[in-house]
């Protein structure tokens, strides 16, 4: 069997007297999309922190392709493949949608010529070519969060976490959103994406894990996941499990 591409290692991580991040483990196969779910202060922007090497978890490990990246800084682990999309996006908003797209571009290569065509290819693939030469801060809400995965996307990944890049959005928007996630999965991206919309985490993943005050509790198929008495405790509380069980 061959390795997976991301396999997290017991990561922990406190602030202070909050324990946001306890012993999580899991795996991510390549190719794979993988849906990170659990109710608000879980630990999962932590977990994304730590595996793009904002945060250095306490303990554990990361290995991407086999090598552990858990003490590399965020450009180092951006190089060895690995981007992620912000909740709160911050692009330059008096910069060009491709000059914005230009800037992870630089990452990996310092010639401008291409990182500018390979700016406009990103455009035209968010389906923002037409507005190209706009300033972000004349985009929509939405085509921003189409500029935030195209921030990722420049620089080149093998693996993208996306966190909650729906949120928000109108239902036409979300379904734009899932068919552009199943468009960057088919250029060969893997993906860890931390959503909430059930329906989008049905049409996108075959897999999920969900956390709850900094633990792993689930790992399966979503169907079967959503029906767990931890699952539905988590969520629901205490009682609403109880009722269904
Ligand atoms: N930079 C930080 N400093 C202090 N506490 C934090 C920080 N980031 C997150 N936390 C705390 O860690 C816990 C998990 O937060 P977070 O990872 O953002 O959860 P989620 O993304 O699942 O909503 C929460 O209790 C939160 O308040
Ligand atoms: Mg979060």
């Amino acid at each position: 069997m061959s390795a997976p591409l991301l396999d997290v290692r017991g990561i922990s991580k406190r602030f202070g007297g909050v324990h946001a991040v306890r012993d999580l483990s899991f795996r991510l196969e390549r190719g794979e999309i993988l849906a990170l779910l659990g109710p608000n202060g879980a630990g999962k922007t932590t977990a994304f922190n730590m595996i793009a090497g904002f945060f250095r978890p306490d303990g554990g490990e990361i290995l991407f392709q086999g090598r552990n990246v858990a003490r590399l800084r965020p450009w180092d682990v951006c190089k060895a493949g690995i981007a992620r999309t912000f909740q709160l996006s911050k692009p330059f908003a008096d910069l060009t949608v491709v000059e914005n797209l230009m800037v992870g571009g630089f990452a990996r290569s310092s010639d401008a010529g291409a990182i500018r065509d390979r700016a406009e290819e990103i455009a035209d693939f968010l389906g923002l070519g037409r507005q190209a030469d706009t300033e972000v801060q004349h985009l929509t809400a939405f085509d921003r969060r189409k500029l935030e995965l195209g921030r990722a996307l420049s620089t080149e990944p093998v693996l993208l976490l996306m966190d909650e890049v729906v949120a928000g959005a109108t239902p036409a928007e979300g379904q734009e959103m899932v068919a552009l996630v199943r468009r960057i999965r088919d250029r060969g991206i893997t993906i860890l994406i931390v959503e909430h919309v059930m329906k989008v985490i049905m049409a996108l993943s075959e897999r999920v894990i969900v956390m709850e005050s900094g633990r792993l509790i689930a790992n399966g198929a979503p169907r079967d996941v959503v029906n767990q008495p931890e699952v539905l405790k988590a969520y629901f509380g205490e009682q609403y499990a109880a009722g269904r069980a």
